[in-house]
């Protein structure tokens, strides 16, 4: 009997596919570099697709048009960016040196236009920035957009911002400069004003295809019963009708956000298209918007399934043949356990790390690290040639996403936990020094996330209203605390730019009436040039910050212990001290509370030798010293002590 299992089938498919691509590639200056890829990456690309889409009839026909498309990519490819692919996968885990350290901004409220952002590539400089995020910037709707975050054409940058054309030289010139341009890929989702939205509107069943409509409530009903709400205060439930045709569409964000349907092999191909276009306009790292949603399935959460997984994958593969500079990062707001589901090398290389994020504020507030500790013990590991993508504040609001489980073991009650720091982050709960915002409250389960800037969120903003100047010293050390944290513990840090400078909320978003309802906005104000002028000067806030934040990403640039690699998180014997090492050489120490904390070395001597001579490399003024039976932080302080 004859069988074909799925290698005989990859096998067969790609000797009948390879001369229907040849004419494609002949225009490609390598061909034979898109070949060798393709033979390397085939089988798994084949096996995932086939996973996804091979109980369709035509699964040959859509295999074809998908791989064509990645040809078709290929041979539009700039030498440049051919060269720097054969660079990337002689070098592929580039992106977890020390000297790596990211920002993100947006490009108008940092410089306005694109234009202007490139005469500001020196202060990237400065601060030694090797990766840059450029927050969503393509054609949105007027008026609210979700801050970019409902395209509507993936290849025209905002006319307000630019061209596509100077993107390209944005990230020509950022490369030339050791900066690796990041951009958005948000395809969980169109906006309703996408070339393919309006021909669903128009009622072009090709196009509806493209999304998820219905003529009735029945089957939104059924899916809705399982659905979690993301953002409650704008629209109840994840569906919205549209009057102009008389439909239900799933719209998991805002209505304006219509999510695709990758169940349709259109919907892959085409999305395919739009982001290897991304990467042909030179863009190294594309941030995977909302990765979780984009796979739905009646009974389930419709987050997180397998089938994202294997479309991640199935991306991943195809980069890897057309465009293998270009690496993916995760944005997977979610359970720890469901974050790191997606960093792997064959998915995501790198990912957000949202549970160190909220659980470094989760400390501040409770002043004790268990939490912390234990969430890191369970889930900072993930496979050797990835990385974390550490961060402090982003674009988002802050979600509590610790895990119930690890919060149980503690006695905390993740419920009563979550209301507590949602209390103090607003500044209601008596005696706290923060100055956040409420984001999207549910009546329905009292659940809520914290907008606000780094500087408000550590106090700052109240601290220089009450002119104490201990106040003052302590709300800037707790920033420069968590920075510290993103710094070193093991993957990217990345700097949410304005933080360096302690900018503060900026409540002016509230009269625009396109984002007052978003409070988001008030951690996205205009960059401050006039703040950003002071930084020199180590007597003026500004300065204090910038200054200490630079020596620490310098710190970082030149400790190879920093690279990615081993870290491991244990216990200090002080309950307000987090302790890790750094793949043996370099013990970090942070003190969470406002109190000065002494360790005894008995617990410390166990994981790391503190007896031998220690140089304390967080700090110009640190000196090699060797530390005795006990060892005190000063009220937040942190310290990197690295072998002598
Ligand atoms: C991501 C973005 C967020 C946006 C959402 C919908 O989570 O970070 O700002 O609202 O996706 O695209
Ligand atoms: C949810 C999503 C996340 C998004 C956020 C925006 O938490 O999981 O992807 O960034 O909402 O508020």
């Amino acid at each position: 009997m004859l069988t074909f299992d799925l290698d005989d089938k990859a096998r067969l498919s790609l000797e009948r596919l390879l001369p229907r691509l040849q004419p494609i590639l002949a225009g490609a200056d390598d061909p034979d570099g898109f070949i060798r890829r393709l033979h390397q990456h085939f089988p798994r690309l084949f096996g995932l697709l086939h996973d996804l889409y091979g109980d369709q009839y035509d699964f040959f026909y859509h295999l074809e048009e998908i791989l064509r498309t990645a040809a078709q990519s290929y041979a539009e490819r700039s030498a440049e960016l051919h060269a720097l692919d054969q660079r990337r996968e002689a070098d592929h885990l580039w992106f977890q040196r020390e000297q790596m350290v990211g920002g993100v901004c947006y490009v108008d409220l940092f410089a306005k236009t694109l234009a202007g952002l490139r005469k500001h590539i020196p202060y990237f400089c400065e601060l030694g920035l090797t990766y840059l995020h450029l927050m969503p910037l393509f054609k949105a709707p007027e008026g609210n957009n979700d801050g970019g975050y409902a395209v509507s054409s993936y290849r025209e940058v905002d006319p307000r911002l630019g061209t596509m054309a100077e993107l390209s030289k944005v990230a020509a010139e950022l490369r030339h400069n050791g900066i690796s341009l990041v951009v958005d890929f948000v395809f969980n989702h169109t906006s309703d004003e996408h070339e393919w939205a309006r021909k669903a509107i128009e009622g072009d069943a090709k196009y509806e295809q493209f999304y998820f409509m219905f003529d009735d409530r029945t089957v939104p009903d059924e899916y809705q019963r399982t659905l979690r709400e993301i953002f409650p205060e704008h629209r109840r439930g994840n569906f919205t009708f549209r009057e102009d045709i008389g439909k239900w569409v799933w719209t998991t964000f805002h209505s304006f956000q219509w999510d695709l349907n990758y169940a349709n092999p259109d919907v892959f191909n085409a999305m395919l298209g739009e982001m290897l276009t991304l990467a042909n306009n030179g863009v190294e790292v594309l941030r995977l918007d909302a990765v979780a949603f984009i796979w739905k399935q009646m009974g389930t959460s419709c987050e997180s399934l397998p089938q994202v997984h294997a479309i991640i994958q199935a991306y991943n593969a195809l980069a890897r043949i057309a465009a293998p500079a270009m690496i993916f990062k995760s944005e997977a707001i979610v359970h720890p356990a469901d974050v790191g589901s997606y960093v792997k090398w064959e998915e995501c290389p790198i990912g957000y790390n949202p549970t160190l994020m909220a659980l470094g504020w989760e400390a501040l507030a409770t002043r004790e690290v268990k939490l912390l500790l234990k969430s890191m013990q369970n889930w900072f590991h993930i496979p050797a040639d990835c990385a974390w993508v550490n961060y402090v504040r982003s674009h988002d609001d802050i979600g509590w996403t610790f895990a119930d489980e690890d919060a149980q073991q503690l006695w905390i009650n993740g419920y009563d936990h979550r209301q507590f720091l949602n209390q103090f982050y607003t500044g209601k709960f008596s005696g706290s020094f923060a100055r956040g915002l409420p984001f999207n409250y549910n009546p329905a389960n009292h659940d809520m996330r914290i907008s606000g800037s780094a500087a408000s969120l550590a106090g700052l903003e109240w601290a220089l209203e009450t002119k104490n100047e201990r106040l003052i010293d302590h709300a800037i050390r707790r920033i420069v605390l968590l920075y510290g944290l993103a710094l070193s513990a093991g993957g990217i840090p990345l700097i949410y730019l304005g933080d360096e400078l302690g900018t503060l909320n900026d409540y002016s978003y509230q009269d625009d009436p396109a984002k007052a309802e978003d409070s988001r906005w008030v951690h996205r104000p205009v960059f401050d040039w006039r703040r950003a002028g002071r930084r020199s000067n180590a007597k003026t806030l500004e300065g204090r910050i910038f200054q200490t934040m630079t020596h620490l990403i310098q710190t970082r640039k030149t400790t190879p212990a920093f690279a990615n690699g081993h870290t491991e998180f244990f216990e200090s014997g002080n309950p307000h001290v987090l302790a890790y090492t750094r793949g043996g050489e370099v013990l970090a120490l942070v003190n969470f509370s406002e109190q000065p904390q002494t360790l005894y070395a008995g617990a410390i001597v166990h994981h790391w030798r503190l007896t031998a001579p220690v140089k304390d490399i967080s700090r110009p003024t640190g000196g090699i010293f060797t530390p005795g039976e006990t060892y005190t932080l000063e009220p937040l302080q942190f310290v990197w002590l690295e072998k002598g």
